[in-house]
């Protein structure tokens, strides 16, 4: 065994961006409990398990609070940092929100357990970042900013080193590479990482999807270049759309300076508790065999993973899978046209339904959604490259004379105190705002069945303090 000099860590991603990647986020908190005992004792830097799509999902889908997922995580993780992945102004939702609802968002998470918020923006626009690190920096807890990775003639070495030297002065504590389409190949990774080490005192972190298929030997180049952290799943939901898998990466930096240390039949227990989730999801249906494999096609239109997923059932809804192609190509092009932006939530909603729309109207930008019209108007912040003066003069017209350049934050009024008006007889905790305040209709919705589950108790017991029932 080779001394440790300077072991890899790794950010386990299994409670947060696997499933999400996977089984479309539907782990429920039940199935999460009974392991995270023997995860609290693997070693890890941190388990992702917050944040992202899991907030809505549990709010929409799985009928669960997700404030009270993430006092049960902390409970049971005593020794293992807590992290959540946070859309720097759009929170946790799909459009920009004011200062006030983004800083009781990160002092609530950190309340409630968080200790790493990993923060970015979906145009790389850094003045949408400044609001959650400084909140985050005040909470005390570790503000991580990510990088969204993406190509195009415009994301140079230059430009990522850049804005890394930025990341450092805005008070973050470390950066990720946050490669959310797995786009990043091996020796690119290794000339990126030298790149950001050498610009920034800060801990490099790399987060990437094996969608493409050259995932595991990215993490090799860029652990082997200098980068301190690497996001892993546990193999039952690793790989495909998902992460490289934990055991394998630890396997692989074995004997190394390298070495994690982690131990192995630790692991095996783990994998051996996720396995049956994974053959469950596999036999209903919930996981599809197809994000499992490689796609190239990645590469080619450079669509993350789940964006695909989400064309073709929006496709199917329409009756017009037929069209699959024709908009994977419309993609990039709108892509253009909306200043080049990364994909990833929620420009990838917003570029990838533009497409949908495009296409099956038979007329580019005969319809525009209103987040496409928002881009346009820089309500989302700005773009590294200019949008296309032709589409913004057929989706704007005269609108277009409102278009803004600054922080579209600074134009929003404070929104808690009549978000909270809104929805007080709902409130149960201070928690409960903030659901509301990102998912006004899915959080009601979820108000009313917990009201509901609530007077089922209460009536069960009352029913039987009166003897209604035989015992
Ligand atoms: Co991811």
């Amino acid at each position: 065994m080779a001394e440790n000099k300077r072991p890899v860590k790794i950010t386990e991603t299994v409670l947060r961006d696997a499933h999400q990647s996977l089984i479309a986020t539907r782990m429920t908190t039940e199935q999460m409990l009974p392991i995270i005992d023997k995860m609290d004792k693997v070693g890890y830097h941190a388990v992702e398990c917050w944040g992202g799509a899991t907030f809505d999902a549990s709010l929409r889908f799985l009928k669960e609070d997700p404030w009270d997922r993430l006092r049960k995580l902390k409970a049971g993780f005593k020794n293992t940092k807590l992290q959540m992945l946070f859309r720097g102004q759009n929170i946790l939702g799909y459009r920009p929100y004011a200062d006030d609802v983004v800083e009781y968002f990160v002092q609530k998470s950190i309340a409630n357990g968080i200790d790493i918020i990993r923060i970015f923006d979906c145009l790389n626009d850094l003045r949408n970042l400044q609001t959650a690190v400084t909140a985050t920096n005040k909470e005390k807890g570790h503000a991580q900013v990510a990088l969204s990775y993406t190509l195009g003639d415009a994301y140079t070495l230059e430009y990522w080193t850049e804005m890394a030297k930025k990341i450092e002065e805005m008070g973050a504590n470390s950066i990720c590479i946050k490669d959310m389409a797995g786009l990043l190949t091996p020796y690119k990774a290794e000339e990126l990482v030298k790149s950001l080490k050498s610009a920034t005192s800060l801990p490099i972190e790399l987060h990437t999807h094996y969608t493409s298929g050259v995932a595991s030997m990215t993490y090799m180049k860029a652990v082997e270049a200098g980068c301190d952290i690497i996001d892993t799943a546990m193999s039952p939901f690793a790989l495909g759309t998902s992460q490289p898998a934990t055991e394998v990466m630890a396997e692989a930096f074995k004997g190394t300076e390298m070495d994690p240390g982690f131990d192995q039949m630790l692991l095996k227990e783990i994998a051996d508790y996720f396995r049956p989730m994974r053959e469950e999801a596999l036999k209903s249906g919930l996981m599809n065999p197809k994000v499992l494999g490689v796609d190239i096609q990645t590469l080619l239109y450079q669509v993350p993973g789940g964006m695909l997923s989400n064309m073709v059932s929006q496709l199917k809804e329409q009756n017009a899978e037929d069209k699959y192609m024709e908009v994977l190509e419309e993609i990039p092009r709108v892509r253009k046209d909306l200043g080049e932006p990364p994909l990833v939530t929620p420009s990838s909603q917003i570029v990838g339904t533009q497409a949908v729309f495009n296409v099956l109207m038979g007329e580019r930008y005969k319809v525009a959604t209103k987040e496409t019209k928002d881009v346009l108007l820089g309500k989302y912040g700005q773009t590294v490259k200019p949008f296309n003066p032709e589409v913004i003069d057929k989706v704007l017209g005269e609108d277009k004379k409102n278009a803004i350049t600054c922080r579209y934050a600074d134009l929003l009024e404070p929104e808690l105190h009549k978000i909270e008006e809104e929805m007080k007889q709902w409130k149960q905790q201070d928690e409960d705002v903030l659901s509301y305040a990102l998912f006004p209709q899915v959080a009601t919705e979820f108000f009313k069945y917990r009201e509901a589950q609530q007077t089922k108790v209460d009536a069960t017991v009352a029913d039987t303090k009166n003897g209604a029932y035989p015992v």
